[in-house]
């Protein structure tokens, strides 16, 4: 694909997103709290009919934006593991990333689109309709902020903002997200819990804050924000330093410039 046919595709997804983003407005007109449809596996993992709308959505539109592609969301159970999957171009999206957020009207909800070509990630696109912020980027082409250039921040981690993601679903992981915590509390300026793992990649990519880490995610959570980081010059990989293979679920430690520069993970290992 030619930099001018990806900055075309760039600018279609673009526009299905905004159009996601209508569909997650509606939600709220008129109600502040949405109640949840499902309960999935796990401590407090919600589902709203919103999530299930925005995805049928998207696989509608994306199937016409790009016919030959395959799709893997978070809400129709597809096996990321699948063969297909290593081949030719998958989106892989999170309709909502943030549900909780969404469904108290409370902080960032976002969609986030990731389109992987042969097993890897190419493009991504992250919009937050709330504050009308949309995020994107593509392989060769850079990562843009509402169609602005981005670039991730050149502090240290000492002057920084680290995010912190909970890992709400898996109770089996409260010890590792306490000592994750506080290991960095003790080492940059403060830390944020934003609720939606792909706003928070984004906010690292954006120069906003210097590091995200979570002890446990999905692939959708952070296809599209994965390459978001990197085109923004930042760098991703699981808590323990090593690059992702992107075949499913992985800790995330996703630095920004200035802080992959330092030994910044817990284990000490950073290349
Ligand atoms: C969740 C959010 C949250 C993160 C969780 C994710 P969901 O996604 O990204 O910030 O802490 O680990 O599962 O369920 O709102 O799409
Ligand atoms: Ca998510
Ligand atoms: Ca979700």
């Amino acid at each position: 694909m030619s930099i001018t046919d990806t900055q075309n595709l760039l600018a279609r997804i673009r526009e299905a997103a905004l159009e996601a983003g209508t569909i997650m407005r509606s939600a709220h007109q008129g109600q502040n709290e949405i109640s949840p449809d499902k309960i999935k596996a796990g401590h407090a993992n919600f589902v709203t009919i919103y999530d299930k709308k925005v995805q049928e959505f998207l696989i509608e539109r994306l199937s016409e934006i790009l016919p030959e592609s395959h799709f893997v969301g978070e809400e129709n159970g597809r096996d990321v593991f699948d063969d297909r999957f290593q081949r030719g171009y998958t989106f892989v999206v999170d309709p909502i990333d943030g549900t909780s957020n969404f469904m108290n009207n409370y902080g960032p909800s976002v969609t986030s689109i990731g389109l992987f070509k042969e097993g890897k990630p190419f493009l991504g696109v992250v919009y937050n309709p709330w504050q009308d912020v949309m995020f994107s980027a593509a392989e060769g082409v850079g990562a843009f902020e509402n169609g602005k250039k981005i670039h991730s921040s050149e502090e240290p981690l000492a002057m920084s903002l680290v995010s912190f993601g909970t890992a709400p679903y898996y109770p089996e992981l409260r010890e590792q997200v306490w000592k994750i915590g506080g290991f960095y509390l003790d080492r940059c300026v403060d830390l944020r819990r934003s609720g939606s793992a792909a706003w928070d990649l984004c906010m690292v990519a954006s120069g906003r804050t210097g590091l995200f880490v979570e002890p446990l995610l999905q692939l959708w959570d952070f296809a599209a924000g994965a390459v978001i980081l990197t085109e923004a010059g930042g760098r991703i990989t699981d808590l323990e330093g090593k690059d992702l293979d992107f075949r499913g679920p992985s800790s995330i430690a996703a630095a920004s410039a200035g802080v992959c520069r330092e030994a910044y993970l817990p284990s000490g290992s950073a290349e």
